[in-house]
């Protein structure tokens, strides 16, 4: 498509701004300060779009809560990557049935991954009238539309045409703290892997101009931010389809010019577009983490073949042995799926041969989730649950084993961490992270939030290292 219909006017942005200012005076009218209620699942893209959702209500004039019985808009910002993640969501509507009844004024508004689903819109369409608003991804920058338009016609509001997207430029954004901040830089996604929603919810691919990228980055430095994650369903199809292509190599050593000290971490990488010039780039540029997060989901090529990654096996193995060569302190973390319709025991323990091979630092691990709509729900899926889960739990045992292993190697070193929060535990009452990503729980003064620091490492675990302050 053309860029110039995927870029939206900056007209068609400032048109939401009037919406703004519209509902701003509609709330200004009431006795008191409205409260607007975010709740967020799944994802880091969600937790990013969410942020922007904060940055439309801000400028409503909205306060925030967390008590839904406080609020007087509601949304819900949703994920369909698995069914567990749905039914919480079902859930969690069916409830605010009653802060509705309580509160009829009050807005209920659904987005998201699942509220683009044409079987999730006729469900809360027909047995959840209390929601007022449902929109997809792709019709986010029109929330303040949207909602101005549930507010004057009286009636529930539904947006989630199947559209190709678009990318809006200027949205306000409130970020949850002073240190770290999500950038997406593309949306999207092409690759129609035959298990995943994601292609169907978020539409096609489409990469932010690098001048805009670069401009946020810039701005987020100069405020002090010292951990910036850029964000893609595939970061490595960045540039693709920019008039004057640019890959995402490119793209981290542009940003890696900005002045100032900070860390650059990305996420998700494909491993079929990802190889020597990226892992190249990064350990040439300062600013980036040697960090990376490749997506194996299986270890068996038949397997590989049949959820449409575009790699082998072999070829997953030889990309872990480049990043390796190119950096060899980076750390490794993927996702896996077992239980794919068809996999046999065989293959799903040629997966766990597989991460014993790689040796991850970290997993993220799920059983396979039938998603309607998809090509793999069609598919004979044979094996129980119950041995599926057994399956699963082979391959913790065996990850579990292996991130202890190397967390325990980290005991006695000193490692360069940014202190990124407070974690409420008296006795760790820090948390930070490595440059490569792990998490340290930390002894020390509150008053070193937002500060890279020098910590000896004293103890570990499975999930987690354990420092004190170097002094
Ligand atoms: N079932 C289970 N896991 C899934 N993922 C995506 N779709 C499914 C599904 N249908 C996992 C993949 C992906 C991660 C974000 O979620 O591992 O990388
Ligand atoms: Fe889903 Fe595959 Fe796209 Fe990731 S790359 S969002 S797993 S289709």
């Amino acid at each position: 498509m053309d860029r110039t219909q995927v870029v939206l006017p900056a007209g068609a942005v400032r048109r939401q701004e009037e919406f703004t200012q519209r509902l701003a005076a509609l709330y200004h009218q009431r006795d008191r300060q409205p409260l607007a209620m975010v709740d967020t699942y799944g994802c880091q893209q969600n937790v990013a779009d969410s942020q922007r959702l904060m940055g439309m209500l801000r400028d409503m004039g909205c306060g925030f809560t967390q008590d839904p019985n406080a609020a007087d808009v509601i949304v819900i910002n949703t994920c369909a990557i698995r069914e567990n993640a749905e039914k919480k969501v079902f859930g969690v509507v069916g409830q605010l049935v009653h802060a509705k009844e309580k509160n009829p004024d009050l807005i209920i508004c659904l987005c998201g991954c699942m509220a683009q689903q044409e079987v999730v819109a006729d469900k809360i369409k027909n047995s959840y009238r209390h929601v007022d608003l449902v929109f997809g991804p792709q019709a986010l920058w029109k929330f303040p539309e949207l909602l101005y338009g549930v507010y004057t016609e009286k009636k529930r509001v539904f947006s989630i045409e199947n559209e190709h997207g678009s990318i809006a430029e200027g949205l306000p954004v409130v970020r949850e703290s002073g240190v770290k901040a999500w950038v997406s830089i593309m949306y999207g996604c092409n690759n129609f892997c035959s298990y995943c929603i994601v292609p169907y919810v978020r539409g096609r691919e489409r990469s932010r101009e690098p001048a805009d990228v670069l401009a946020e980055v810039r701005g987020l430095v100069e405020e002090g931010y010292k951990e910036i994650t850029l964000l893609g369903q595939n970061v490595n199809s960045y540039g693709k389809d920019l008039d004057s292509p640019m890959d995402f190599a490119d793209l981290l050593r542009e940003i890696d010019k900005i002045p100032g000290d900070y860390l650059i971490r990305f996420m998700t990488s494909h491993p079929k577009d990802a190889g020597q010039k990226l892992f190249e780039t990064m350990a040439a540029c300062p600013h980036v983490a040697h960090q990376l997060h490749l997506p194996v989901q299986s270890g068996s090529s038949r397997v590989l073949k049949a959820m449409n990654r575009g790699y082998t096996r072999e070829q997953y193995l030889e990309k872990v042995r480049m990043a390796r060569a190119a950096m060899p302190d980076v750390v490794l973390t993927s996702d896996i799926i077992i239980g794919f319709p068809g996999e046999t025991e065989e293959e799903a323990m040629e997966t766990v041969s597989l991460i014993e091979e790689v040796r991850y630092d970290a997993l993220f691990t799920f059983i396979y989730s039938p998603r309607p709509g998809t090509p793999a729900a069609k598919l004979p899926d044979p094996v129980s649950r119950a041995e599926k889960q057994v399956w699963f739990d082979k391959l913790l045992d065996s990850q579990n084993r292996i991130s202890g292993e190397l967390h325990h190697a980290y005991v006695g070193r000193t490692v360069r961490v940014l202190v990124d929060g407070e974690s409420g535990d008296p006795v760790w009452p820090l948390s930070s992270r490595t440059h490569g990503g792990r998490l340290v729980h930390l002894k020390g003064d509150t008053s070193l939030v937002g500060q890279y620091i020098d910590v000896k490492v004293t103890g570990s675990n499975t999930w987690a290292l354990f420092g004190e302050v170097q002094r």
